[in-house]
């Protein structure tokens, strides 16, 4: 197939998996952003959305936050577009040495365009503030810049799509370390279908930044026993920064 790349099949996979939607849950997910002609493309034939949406993937020259912030704010790559409220860029500081990666936007980030500003929001900023930091001076961003539909969880097209501004921010940031909260984030920073519970606890290497997968702060809402063990991950944090540990 001529002109194929990462994009365009991911382009693909998302036209197919909004198929499936439309056949499961009828219009309500399925909306005007895509091609006129987009069910007949995806029964017909492929290269030409291949070819409008090649070669996403390479990483441009003199990259900046606010160039990525521009492209975000008008991404209409995938139907989320057409049901977001507002973009969900990322918060903190430009230079953090610690970023936090959570999954997509829930209906309060949607409506303020600033990520974790719900209850697992708030969640979030306490355990931030108990590292001894604050929220300007990490960084946190998502894998996923909309809000997902009902917050039901992303669709791979969907992260396929949106992962390269991401993966663009955390170039800028260079932070020394990732935490990433919650499965999604690991599982698609990793590129792994391992579950949290086992890939959280210990440091992982992501383009050669440690990363440390721990709980999402909404799954500790609705299971507070899971509190202890983000705190062991959040220390073993702490101590790769070198920031000082209550009580060590
Ligand atoms: N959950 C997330 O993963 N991200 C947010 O920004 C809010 C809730």
């Amino acid at each position: 197939m001529l002109n194929s790349s990462r994009a365009g099949l991911a382009r693909l996979s998302l036209l197919s998996e909004e198929l499936e939607t439309l056949q499961r849950y009828g219009t309500r997910f399925v909306t005007g952003a895509l091609p006129d002609n987009w069910l007949e493309r995806i029964m017909t034939g492929t290269s030409e959305i291949m070819e409008q949406t090649d070669n996403k993937e390479t990483m441009p020259e003199n990259d900046t936050l606010d160039a990525i912030l521009a492209e975000v704010t008008g991404c209409e790559k995938c139907s989320l577009a057409t049901t977001r409220t507002k973009t969900v860029f990322g918060v903190g500081s430009p230079s953090a040495k610690l970023m936090f990666i959570g999954e997509a936007p829930g209906a309060d980030e949607d409506k303020t365009g600033e990520p974790f500003v719900g209850r697992a929001g708030k969640l979030l900023t306490d355990m931030i503030l108990a590292m001894g930091l604050s929220r300007d001076r990490v960084y946190i961003a998502n894998i996923l810049k909309c809000r997902p539909p009902d917050n039901r969880n992303p669709l791979p097209g969907e992260v396929e799509l949106c992962e390269p501004y991401l993966k663009r921010q955390i170039r800028i940031i260079r932070p020394a370390v990732i935490c990433t909260l919650g499965a999604v984030s690991a599982q698609t920073l990793l590129k792994t279908n391992v579950a949290i519970s086992k890939l959280r606890g210990k440091f992982h290497s992501y383009e050669g930044t440690p990363l440390l997968p721990t709980y999402h702060p909404a799954y500790l809402l609705r299971n507070p026993s899971a509190k202890k063990a983000t705190w062991e991950d959040l220390k073993m944090v702490m101590d790769k920064l070198g920031i000082s540990i209550p009580g060590k």
